[in-house]
């Protein structure tokens, strides 16, 4: 976990290249007003200096802003990546419509169709000779087998259940019903009844937001921190949306099942000394992620210190409780089966 700045790194790094790239960079929206939420990752110069330090045909990973992920394309391109023609798609049911009360019952608006798409942008460093690219270097394919589904080819597609599902059904708008809901959903312990239900699963990876159970476990002794939960204005005076006391300080944590996910599949042949490089590293989630999923060394890069320090904390925990209970254990927990009991009281005491 590096605590500097992504161009700075690329100006100064000459260790080996790296087999592919996970980063969740800023998407250029202020969010919350953050200053880190810039256009960095909106620029050309920032993938050139990226691209680099990929081995030839190395694939990469990137979340995108559903209102501005043309921007991110273009400038991945335009540093010479290949795009590859089809997003990863990462449906999800919790956004709300931003629409206005017209008439009594009526609602209107511009902005205002549920936002239940997160794109992922998968592109490619060029390489001229793919085959002995690979068989050389172990870069350039994506790993099908490892990020198998039920036994079942990935697609480029995950969902998640609709808020208001449960074990005993889902809602009407439920993209996955008949799929088995999460803990972290429900908020309890159903490993007897998944079980029952995992027959039906189709080939589609459920993986739902990370919730705050998800984000703040294993930090429990650090000093609680207010979060704001929504922009200045509006909103931010419904007492629903009051700010909360969190361990987690980051405000965009994405979960780690999709970064064990999207790892998987990045991941070269066991005979090579996989390295993967994760620029705009937050909290560290991808990087936790992709190292449960099998990658050997992980590089992160994070400019604020305390978000670098928290992540280093985060990974060094989630790499103690899995060489504990073993990456699969805990890969399977995050999946929504039973993380909160692998995390007994018995198991935190050991940790800390
Ligand atoms: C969207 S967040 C990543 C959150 C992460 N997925 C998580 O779950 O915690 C992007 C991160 O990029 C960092 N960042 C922004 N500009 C940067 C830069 N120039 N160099 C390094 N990190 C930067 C921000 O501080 C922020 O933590």
């Amino acid at each position: 976990m590096l605590p500097k700045e992504v161009l700075d790194w690329c100006k100064t790094y000459t260790g080996p290249k790296f087999h592919a790239l996970i980063s969740d960079p800023p998407y250029g929206y202020h969010y919350n007003q953050k200053s880190w939420d810039n256009e960095i990752a909106l620029q050309t110069e920032t993938w050139a200096s990226i691209h680099h330090h990929l081995l030839p045909g190395a694939f990469a990973v990137a979340y995108a802003a559903p209102r501005l992920y043309h921007r991110l394309a273009i400038a991945v391109e335009d540093a010479g990546f290949a795009i590859h023609p089809f997003l990863l798609n990462w449906h999800q049911m919790q956004s709300m419509p931003r629409a206005t009360k017209a008439a009594e019952g009526h609602y209107y608006g511009r902005q205002v169709l549920r936002n239940s798409i997160e794109p992922i942008l998968l592109f490619q460093k060029p390489t001229k000779t793919p085959k002995p690219t690979f068989f050389s270097t172990g870069a350039g394919t994506l790993n099908i087998q490892a990020a198998q589904i039920n036994n079942q080819w990935p697609t480029n597609v995950v969902v998640q259940h609709a808020e208001s599902c449960n074990l005993f059904g889902c809602e009407p708008a439920c993209l996955v019903p008949n799929n088995p809901v999460t803990e972290s959903l429900l908020q309890t312990n159903w490993e007897a009844e998944i079980w029952e239900r995992t027959d039906e699963q189709p080939a589609l990876t459920t993986i739902p937001k990370a919730s705050r159970f998800e984000r703040d476990v294993l930090l429990e002794d650090l000093p609680d921190t207010e979060c704001k939960r929504v922009n200045d204005g509006g909103l931010s005076h419904d007492p629903r949306f009051a700010p909360i006391q969190v361990k987690n300080f980051h405000p965009t944590v994405k979960p780690i099942a999709l970064a064990v996910w999207l790892g998987k599949l990045l991941l070269p042949p066991d005979q090579f000394q996989s390295r993967l490089l994760n620029p705009f590293a937050g909290s560290g989630t991808e990087h936790i992620g992709a190292w449960l999923g099998g990658w050997e060394e992980v590089y992160s890069i994070e400019s604020d210190p305390g978000y670098a320090e928290l992540a280093a904390i985060r990974i060094s925990r989630w790499q103690a409780l899995a060489e504990k209970h073993g990456k699969e254990a805990v890969c399977a927990a995050l999946s929504g089966r039973n993380l909160k009991s692998l995390l007994s009281e018995q198991t935190q005491q050991m940790l800390f």
